[in-house]
């Protein structure tokens, strides 16, 4: 990989101090990554840093200084938050874009009011900065666009034409691995501009332990944030990023390619003046794997990368699994979704095969489908004129939907089998897994009972009638300031005498595994009724065994529409779904919530039988 060395220097030699201060770039380690420094008061040396890097002037440079006297001189304005700031992250990856003093040449900042200060950890570049004694504008020492270089050897790789004008200091592989923080400062109002190892949380809470009044704008204009591009770190191979929650590409490869394929007809050759390396094969690929560690993923990110781009691939694929939504990730998935050429979501092909038989099933299931819909809904508003009360209207309801659900499923062809069906005097707070849409005819067809669903189904065109129209208690998951109001409704509808489901899960799933149960609305019976949990598990579809290649006959998960959902129920020939009610549990208002949920989770989950062969 390395391809020249006679510009690469291990120590910090005068000579390059010299040729810094005349005018040269010279690349510096950083902890975050590897910069393309010069000294900010040579105008000619700052546009050099542009012109070898191919960057547009619009995207300002950060200032490199080695101590927070440097930083001052470079600002007008050095606020309470600031040097809180500073000695709290500095030296370390944070930048502070602040109001520039007459010291900052416009070229620096393109021409806006802030400039962007950071005191790098690594002790060649403050050493080199304290020797040079003038602060160093430094962008990561890459192509524009392209991946940014972590280690020397990234630097001499990305240089190689113009070695002959820059100097490399080799300070070893870069500790975080990812490009600092770019916090906006004005006056008390803050902005992250661009995530980064440092976060939001770590921020809040510092100045919070500080006492210092502060507050965070999600929202900046694009003029004070030139440089974020939707495309960047690309490699020289095309990165393909997969939003696979639920683990649909691991099962069908094929539509990986399939997906793959469709998209690169429609992409453009460049975006925002960075050239697109397009797969021109989709038959050799290489996963980029990364540790289960944040800090050791960012740390390796751009190195495999490299590594991966150098293989003999058509393409690069990374796929994002369920860890990596959390916090902790953001400033990497942030580099990765922006490296990527695409980024395909969890959504599973229809899977069905239009012949003649299929086609003629479909539709006659489809008008059986529209005419009980029909009835249900004029039927659903004789019963809200026939009574008054929220109560008299809920039994209407339970016995409504349960009447259709009976009717519908046999129409279909879906044989529900019950096991230890519970007595219809008693009431309980329903709590099982969650398949997809079939559920709810299976629950309903056994049991008249109400469910709790989001609010986003209420919104959902055509879903949102049905379940209004089945009186659903709606929750509002994105609001969780509601929880209380939404538990209390829920309480008296259990206290009515009215059954009601809840699939705790939170949504449904692609049969792998039962999820960990959300705790909160679980607590709604404390102390009025037992709880009732119960497992879905489809046995049979089609006649034949359940398995894998049936999961989306059954399962609504991805990104899959309600159309899409339902032309393959309207598909099958026939489906068998037991529907098992294990042993009450009764809680008390102060049982443990977590515990109650664990517990409860694991019962269910045992009975599950994992669609994964
Ligand atoms: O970790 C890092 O920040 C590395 C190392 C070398 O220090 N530097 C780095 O520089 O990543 P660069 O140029 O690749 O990215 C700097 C980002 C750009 O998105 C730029 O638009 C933004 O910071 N930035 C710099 N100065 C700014 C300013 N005055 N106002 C708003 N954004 C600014
Ligand atoms: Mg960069």
């Amino acid at each position: 990989m390395n391809k020249v060395s006679s510009n690469v220097f291990h120590e910090l030699d005068p000579s390059i101090i010299d040729f810094l201060k005349s005018g040269g770039l010279v690349a510096i380690p950083t902890e975050t990554v590897y910069g393309l420094a010069a000294v900010i008061d040579n105008p000619l040396a700052i546009k050099k840093i542009f012109e070898t890097k191919k960057r547009p002037f619009f995207d300002p440079l950060i200032v490199h200084v080695s101590s927070i006297e440097m930083a001052k001189n470079c600002s007008q304005e050095w606020n309470l938050i600031t040097q809180a700031l500073a000695e709290k992250f500095w030296p370390g990856p944070l930048t502070m874009v602040l109001p520039k003093s007459d010291k900052i040449d416009p070229l620096i900042t393109s021409g806006l009011e802030g400039v962007g200060l950071r005191m790098p950890n690594h002790p060649m570049t403050l050493e080199l900065i304290n020797k040079a004694g003038v602060p160093l504008a430094a962008p990561s020492a890459n192509k524009f666009g392209r991946t940014s270089p972590s280690r020397a050897e990234h630097v001499c790789e990305e240089f190689f034409q113009e070695q002959d004008q820059i100097k490399i200091l080799d300070g070893g592989a870069c500790q975080i691995g990812i490009e600092s923080t770019v916090l906006l400062i004005k006056g008390n109002q803050l902005s992250i501009l661009r995530s980064g190892h440092i976060t939001q949380e770590q921020i809040t809470n510092y100045l919070k332990e500080k006492e210092i009044v502060f507050s965070f704008l999600e929202k900046v204009s694009s003029k004070e944030s030139p440089g974020q591009m939707k495309h960047h770190y690309m490699p020289t191979k095309p990165l393909v990023l997969l939003e696979d929650r639920l683990n649909i590409y691991q099962h069908f490869p094929k539509r990986l390619l399939r997906s793959l394929h469709s998209e690169i007809i429609k992409m453009p050759d460049q975006w925002e003046g960075v050239k697109i390396t397009k797969p021109k094969h989709l038959k050799n690929y290489i996963e980029l794997q990364l540790s289960d560690d944040p800090t050791l993923a960012a740390r390796e990110f751009y190195h495999q990368l490299r590594v991966c781009a150098e293989k003999d691939c058509d393409f690069i694929y990374f796929t994002k699994k369920n860890i990596h939504y959390s916090g902790e990730w953001e400033a990497l998935m942030e580099r990765l979704s922006k490296a990527a050429i695409v980024t395909l979501p969890s959504k599973p092909d229809l899977q069905i095969e239009f012949d003649v038989a299929t086609t003629f099933r479909i539709f006659w299931k489809m008008v059986v489908f529209l005419i009980v819909i029909s009835f249900y809904v004029l039927h659903s508003l004789c019963n809200r004129i026939l009574s008054w009360s929220i109560s008299g209207r809920r039994k209407l309801y339970t016995k409504t939907v349960s009447l259709y659900c009976r009717f519908f499923t046999k129409a279909m062809g879906l044989i529900i089998q019950p096991i230890n069906l519970p007595r219809s005097d008693e009431t309980f707070l329903m709590v099982g897994n969650h398949l997809g849409v079939l559920d709810i005819l299976t629950v309903a067809s056994v049991q008249k009972t109400l469910f709790i669903t989001s609010q986003e189904m209420r919104n959902t065109p055509g879903l949102g009638l049905l379940s209004e129209m089945g009186g659903c208690l709606f929750v509002n998951r994105l609001n969780r300031s509601r929880i209380q109001k939404e538990i209390l409704n829920i309480r008296e509808t259990l206290q009515q005498g009215h059954n009601v489901v809840l699939f705790a899960e939170g949504t449904s799933t692609n049969g792998e595994k039962v999820l960990p149960l959300k705790k909160s609305l679980i607590t709604a019976a404390a102390g009025v009724v037992p709880i009732l949990p119960f497992v879905i598990n489809y046995t049979f579809v089609n006649g034949q065994p359940m398995q894998s290649k049936f999961r989306d006959f059954v399962c609504w998960y991805g990104d899959q529409s309600f159309i899409e959902a339902l032309l393959r129920i309207l598909s099958m020939k026939s489906c068998v779904v037991t529907i098992e009610f294990l042993p009450e549990v009764k809680v008390n208002n102060d049982d443990d919530r977590h515990h109650l949920a664990v517990n409860l989770h694991k019962t269910i989950a045992d009975k599950f039988v994992k669609i994964t062969v």
